[in-house]
């Protein structure tokens, strides 16, 4: 694998696979990599000839209070990962390449953008939207792959996709877990022990709202009680929202009759985790 750190470094090196028309899927990460980037990795060669992954500590999806700064980084150890799992080119931009001096240019998305996440944390997509259209743009990926953990990011880059006529397909990585159903994170790293244990409530309760869902309950409320449920049970943790919305929008549902997610967001300790479940109405 090869890595670059510029965006002449990059076009050299996706030159010889944009004249032969190789196809080029692209996985952009903070790092801090885990077993769920490198599924994204693994999803990618499978749409791909060649994939290129970039690792960018993106500071304008950080307020001035996140924790921008102390974001783990290990560069080494995410290029030895991405090697290993099949990367062909790694992008390390700095600051200046991403947004270089004079830029002006922000994209602010709207509709499924709009609520959870942005509730909370409201310069968020703002900043995601931005240097995924940056990153596109340096890129000039055929293919992109995210992850579905992060499915309002998804859907916020899909809209995107399609608002702007990137020419660009917008593949979803599905939520790789630990054996005890916490969905992988590179947060996860900032949990003590304590917490750790404590963490695994999250996806409990999204398994308690499966559960009811299963049982033929299709309400969005009742569904969203269960997983208020199993977190009250823990006053340690702060449940930010619980939503059953649609996919593609993010907009609320009240009941499931077609494919829906339920995404929570909650803090535990300084740490915010989300994750969420998909339910096929
Ligand atoms: O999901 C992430 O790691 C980031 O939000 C992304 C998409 C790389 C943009 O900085």
């Amino acid at each position: 694998m090869k890595t670059v750190r510029t965006s002449a470094g990059l076009a050299d090196a996706v030159a010889p696979w944009k004249s032969v028309g190789a196809k080029i899927a692209f996985v952009p990460t903070m790092g801090a990599l885990h077993e769920g980037h490198l599924s994204l990795i693994a999803l990618a060669r499978r749409n791909a000839p060649r994939v290129v992954a970039s690792i960018f500590v993106n500071p304008t999806q950080f307020a001035p209070h996140e924790d921008f700064d102390s974001y783990p980084r290990h560069p080494e150890r995410d290029a030895a990962l991405l090697s290993r799992a099949g990367c062909d080119l790694l992008f390390i931009p700095d600051r200046e390449t991403v947004y270089p001096p004079g830029f002006g240019t922000w994209i602010d998305p709207q509709g499924a953008a709009l609520g959870l996440e942005s509730a909370v944390r409201p310069h968020f997509f703002r900043g995601v939207a931005t240097v995924v259209a940056r990153l596109f743009a340096l890129v000039r990926p055929d293919i992109a792959v995210f992850g579905e953990k992060d499915a309002q990011q998804l859907a916020v880059v899909r809209q995107l996709v399609r608002d702007l006529d990137f020419p660009v397909e917008i593949v979803g990585g599905p939520i790789v877990r630990e054996a005890d159903g916490l969905a992988m994170s590179s947060r996860n790293n900032y949990l003590s022990p304590e917490e750790r244990q404590r963490a695994v409530r999250l996806s409990r309760a999204l398994a308690q709202a499966r559960a009811r869902f299963e049982c033929g309950e299709r309400r969005s409320e009742v569904l969203c009680e269960a997983v208020t449920q199993e977190l009250a049970a823990d006053p340690e943790i702060v449940l930010h929202y619980v939503e059953v919305v649609d996919p593609d929008t993010f907009v609320p549902v009240e009941k499931v009759d077609r494919q829906a997610v339920v995404a929570l967001a909650a803090k535990i300790g300084s740490t915010r985790l989300i994750d969420n479940i998909r339910l096929e109405g």
